[in-house]
């Protein structure tokens, strides 16, 4: 999907630059649902309307919400939103599943219809399963880019080193128009750096959640069986012990410490981990790669308003991140 990646990357940034002023969220939201949702369930973003998209905004916005499921409130929102999505999840399933003549390029929806006429899913949870792939692909990634984007503003010291490790990627190669190769995203080291460092401190899934099936004694403490467990990654990515100056931007940090192996680690839970280990992570790795590849090998961005970043308790940018996008230089 490398390529795939690249040229919605390259065709979304040049699409930015006709703008005095791009909310960096919404606009890479966009980018990444265009992607993702085309492989789950062939959705062309330039024929479909923007439905879609607007009832996961309204499910996003209450997320993380009191539940009080009244008209008015985020959390009636929410469900409304979820509940529109789904509708339109089934319908799409439903009109595929009669239809007769065979799709050429088969997508995620066909894979589900199989597995649906082989009677090892139910429908309910393949619909599930597609709402929680498409929410999962772009929601996370694009926060995460944000996140980055943040950093970088406010430390060009790390914005240079990224760019000078992809403006050497790009003189090396024979043809510069050429597609980025899976060596040469290998070779990002210093991208990864950047990359696990601003999840270390944004912290985009604020909580995960386990259920106690044993009784469990750790540390002196007891769990019993059937307990709710509320797992906090940040108490470890922001834990002093671990981290020094833990809520210091410090990609250099990474140099010296083996990034997790698999993608998690128990002192870097960023994407979960055991089980339930986040299977999208080494996507949204080379998402992120790539588009910071085409980003700072061409552009450069100029902070317009916003950009205030909070957790309350999950990743925000109450007032956006506005940004103008330019050419580089020279
Ligand atoms: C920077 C981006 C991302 C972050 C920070 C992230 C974070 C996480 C975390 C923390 C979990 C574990 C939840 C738990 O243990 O309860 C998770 C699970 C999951 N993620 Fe991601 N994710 C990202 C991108 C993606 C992408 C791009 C996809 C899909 C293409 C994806 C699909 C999933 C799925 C399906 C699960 C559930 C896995 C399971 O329960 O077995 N994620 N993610």
């Amino acid at each position: 999907m490398i390529q795939e990646v690249q040229r919605t990357a390259q065709a979304s940034l040049l699409s930015w630059l006709d703008h005095p002023s791009i909310e960096l969220k919404d606009a890479v939201s966009n980018m990444i649902f265009s992607v993702t949702a085309k492989k789950l369930i062939s959705y062309d973003s330039s024929t479909s309307n923007e439905e879609m998209r607007k009832h996961y905004d309204a499910f996003i916005r209450g997320l993380v919400a009191f539940p009080l499921y009244i008209p008015g409130t985020a959390f009636y929102k929410c469900m409304q939103g979820r509940r529109s999505v789904m509708k339109m999840l089934k319908e799409l399933l439903n009109e595929r599943a009669k239809a007769t003549h065979r799709r050429e390029n088969i997508d995620f929806i066909d894979v589900l219809i199989q597995e649906l006429e082989k009677d090892t899913m139910s429908e309910n949870a393949a619909l599930d399963l597609l709402f929680l792939l498409l929410f999962a692909s772009f929601e996370t990634t694009s926060s995460a880019i944000t996140a980055v984007l943040w950093f970088l503003t406010d430390n060009p010291k790390a914005l240079q080193e990224l760019t000078e490790e992809h403006d050497y990627i790009r003189k090396r190669k024979v043809d510069p128009k050429s597609e980025i190769t899976w060596e040469e995203y290998k070779s990002m080291k210093f991208t990864s750096h950047v990359i696990h460092e601003a999840l270390r401190l944004a912290n985009i899934a604020p909580v995960m959640f386990r259920k106690a099936t044993e009784d469990v004694r750790i540390k002196g403490y007891a769990i019993p069986k059937g307990s709710k467990i509320m797992i906090c990654p940040s108490t470890v990515h922001l834990n002093p012990v671990v981290y020094k100056h833990p809520s210091i931007f410090n990609p250099w940090r990474w140099k010296n410490t083996d990034e997790p192996a698999g993608g998690a680690s128990k002192d870097f839970m960023a994407f979960g981990g055991g089980l339930r280990l986040c299977v999208g992570a080494d996507f949204a790795k080379l998402q992120m790669a790539i588009f910071l590849h085409c980003l700072v090998t061409k552009y450069r961005w100029k902070m317009i308003k916003g950009g205030t970043m909070v957790l309350s308790p999950a990743l925000r940018f109450p007032q956006g991140f506005h940004i103008q996008l330019l050419p580089k230089e020279g």
